[in-house]
């Protein structure tokens, strides 16, 4: 059993992550209708893996006996009008998404949750290249976006991006 503020915080965690699923989708969904398909493919694959971390901590919680209760998932809210609109929301969601994992292991350190804390460590490094990918998308969007062959070039490279597994398995 874990500690009831903890497993709160992962239980949370679950729909957060599904939440981040469904925002990236709604992102995907966007580029296909700009004919951008390469970066449809970029974040379809992002909604992909962000259903492989839900499904971590949904599992975390079953192997530490917890019962996982599952809570309703937002709506996509962003307001996606140019083409830089879902990269920016994206690096921002995935900061704050960050902060959420530094919570849980904050907690986890209040009670000597070592396990816990080893648990969130994939995580805590999952999130560096989080935050790293969506800044340079930014970066690539404000130096190449602005051209026709540069934004092309572009969506050939997101369009190369195929799923991985996450490297985490319980
Ligand atoms: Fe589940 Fe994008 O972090």
């Amino acid at each position: 059993m874990l500690d009831s503020k903890v497993a709160k915080l992962i239980n949370e965690q679950v729909a957060k992550e599904f939440y981040s699923a469904y925002l990236y989708l709604d992102f995907s969904i966007f580029y296909e209708q700009q004919g951008l398909d390469g970066f449809a493919n970029w974040y379809m694959i992002q909604a992909q893996e962000e259903r492989d971390h839900a499904m971590l901590f949904l599992k975390y919680l079953q192997l530490n006996g917890e019962k996982v209760t599952l809570e309703a998932i937002d709506k996509p809210d962003k307001a996606l009008e140019t083409l830089m609109d879902p990269l920016k929301a994206g690096f921002e969601h995935e900061q704050y998404v960050t902060s959420l994992i530094n919570d849980i292991y904050a907690a986890a350190y209040d009670v000597k949750d070592f396990r816990t804390m080893q648990f969130l460590d994939w995580f805590v490094k999952e999130q560096l290249e989080e935050e790293k990918n969506a800044d340079d998308m930014i970066k690539k969007m404000e130096l190449f976006g602005n051209d026709s062959k540069g934004l092309y070039s572009l969506d050939s490279e997101y369009a190369a991006r195929v799923y991985t597994a996450p490297s985490l398995t319980l």
